[in-house]
């Protein structure tokens, strides 16, 4: 049983997004892949190519319009319902400012799923705050600040904790590393690595920074307009990337993707063609025309590109 399935998955959000049909944005289409045990899938794409928005379809913040994200053989839109399900798919948000209560200290912030999940109380869940803390690099001594009084770095800390407090089989990090300095990037990349390692827990990991999904991924997806256009299962596959978009991330290795031209114009959306099509140097009559299928190039390969076909 692979740890998550994602069967075909549609989100549309109304909007007045001028991207958008009929006043609907396509957040995230027919997205299709699997995850095992113990993976780190790597989501890379520009700004708006629906990253978070699969994200949270992922561990049944939203419900999607259409296909399904199945847990552990479990529908996670469900979730609400389901504890088990709750603490087994944890999501890390892209803003840690916004992600916590700024009126909890630390150990109000962990103490939320610990008694939730577990019914931790008095020392036995004092103990179990102190120890998520130093597990994330942080004193439990600091346990009774407030996270004003924690740097970005800490406070993304906290938020791992608390995700890792549920006892996750499995953590969906969006943007962990975004509005942090280079030097405290590293050191959560390097923290992310050795919880894996020490929790043994499977991460999807969306960043904007294609070096740091090497550096702790196995697994790549790259997303544009709200597709996925390429994915490869190992990391080994990385000099056989083959799709222009994924091949023009590469190439900026310094690359910053929020600086990246628009998003896809509204005419090429509707003529039903590659997302990518009016952005590709290589872009022939078919890009305009049909959407390219996620075809497998090689074992573990997959790519959405006419070209490719
Ligand atoms: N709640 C929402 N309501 C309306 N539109 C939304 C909502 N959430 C996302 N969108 C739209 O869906 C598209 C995908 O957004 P999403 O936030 O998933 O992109 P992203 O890849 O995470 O971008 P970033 O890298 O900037 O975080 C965008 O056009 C966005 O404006
Ligand atoms: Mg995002």
């Amino acid at each position: 049983m692979s740890l998550l399935v994602v069967n075909n998955v549609s989100k549309a959000y109304s909007g007045n997004s001028p991207f958008g049909r009929g006043g609907k944005v396509q957040a995230v289409s027919e997205v299709t892949f699997s995850l095992e045990d113990g993976d780190c899938l790597g989501i890379v794409g520009e700004s708006g190519s629906g990253k978070s928005s699969l994200g949270r379809l992922l561990v049944g913040l939203e419900k999607p319009d259409s296909g399904q994200v199945l847990f552990q053989d479990h529908q996670v839109d469900r979730r609400g319902r389901d504890k088990a399900l709750q603490s087994g798919l944890q999501m890390v948000f892209q803003d840690s400012n916004d992600a916590v209560n700024p009126r909890f200290s630390a150990t109000k912030i962990l103490a939320e799923p610990l008694k939730n999940f577990f019914d931790l109380k008095g020392q036995a869940l004092r103990d179990r705050v102190g120890e998520l803390l130093e597990a994330v690099g942080i004193p439990a001594s600091e346990c009774e600040k407030y996270p004003s009084q924690f740097s970005g770095g800490q406070l993304q800390r906290i938020c791992i904790a608390r995700a890792l407090a549920a006892k996750p089989k499995l953590i969906v990090l969006d943007e962990p590393l975004r509005g942090l300095d280079v030097s405290v990037q590293a050191q959560i990349l390097n923290l992310l690595s050795d919880l894996r390692k020490n929790f043994g827990v499977s991460y999807i990991f969306i960043s904007h920074d294609l070096e740091a999904v090497y550096n702790l991924a196995n697994r790549l997806a790259v997303m544009f307009g709200s597709r996925l256009v390429e994915m490869i299962d190992d990391l080994s596959l990385f000099n056989s990337i083959k799709h222009p978009y994924s091949l023009a991330l590469m190439a900026s290795a310094q690359f910053r993707l929020t600086d990246s031209p628009p998003l896809i114009s509204e005419k090429k959306v509707s003529l039903g063609g590659c997302v990518y099509s009016d952005r590709c140097p290589q872009a022939f009559k078919d890009c305009f025309a049909k959407v390219p299928p996620l075809i497998s190039l090689e074992s573990g390969h997959l790519v959405a590109c006419h070209l490719k076909a």
